[in-house]
């Protein structure tokens, strides 16, 4: 785009790299305003406090979640699903804040994804330790909008397994890193390896990440 001048727009203005990591598969280093997003994570942790939850296995999440939109991500003996109320206090999850979600579309944008209408925001707390096995985003109905993520506090190692499964690759995720996965990439098998200890100066003890997701 370019001004009245005939140069660019906001040229002087640092904008995050964007790096492809594989098809479908874009990072943002330092995409993500965390002085305005960890407030607002803790304004909706107020009214939906972060719990570990049951897998329909059995087992207790390492992770705790908690999630805002007009519907949020769950897991219990039934299995795994979107649901418009959060099953500890039966009321609605709290509303995704406009700010985020506004975030969440320019990253999508900027990863090639134009047009991302995120309806459920779900958001991970990671104590030094937790993990998440090898998985698939899989329980959304529209599988041609991405997924995006971003990434607070504590630095974790993302795996991503390719189309054929195999040996994933490992992607390094800072404070203020934002990935997108969508296209071929979409259904990708991926993980986050246990959180090594440490303080952050933000967020403490704990990573915090979130997933905008277009659930329904
Ligand atoms: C997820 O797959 O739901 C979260 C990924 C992450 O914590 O980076
Ligand atoms: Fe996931």
């Amino acid at each position: 785009m370019t001004g009245a001048n005939g140069l660019p727009l906001f040229a002087d203005v640092p904008r995050p790299a964007a790096e492809a990591v594989a098809e479908g598969v874009t990072l943002l280093a330092g995409f993500v305003p965390a002085a305005d997003v960890l407030p607002l994570v803790a304004r909706v942790a107020d009214a939906a406090p972060f719990r570990r939850m049951t897998t329909p296995g059995g087992r207790r999440m390492s992770v705790a979640i908690t999630n805002c939109g007009s519907v949020g991500w769950v897991t219990d003996r039934d299995g795994y699903r979107y649901d418009r109320r959060d099953p500890e206090s039966g009321r609605p999850w709290p509303a995704m804040p406009d700010r985020l979600r506004a975030l969440a579309v320019d990253a999508a944008a900027r990863a090639g994804f134009d047009g991302f209408a995120p309806d459920a925001c779900l958001i991970n707390r990671y104590e030094p330790g937790a993990r998440l096995g090898l998985h698939r985003d899989e329980d959304e109905r529209d599988f041609a909008q991405p997924i995006v993520s971003f990434s607070l506090g504590l630095p974790a190692v993302f795996l991503l397994a390719g189309p054929k499964g195999g040996r994933s690759r490992q992607v390094p995720l800072s404070h203020g890193d934002a990935i997108v996965f969508g296209g071929p990439a979409r259904l990708w098998r991926h993980g986050v390896k246990p959180i090594a200890d440490g303080q952050h100066p933000l967020t403490g003890r704990c990573r915090i990440n979130l997933t905008f997701r277009r659930a329904l």
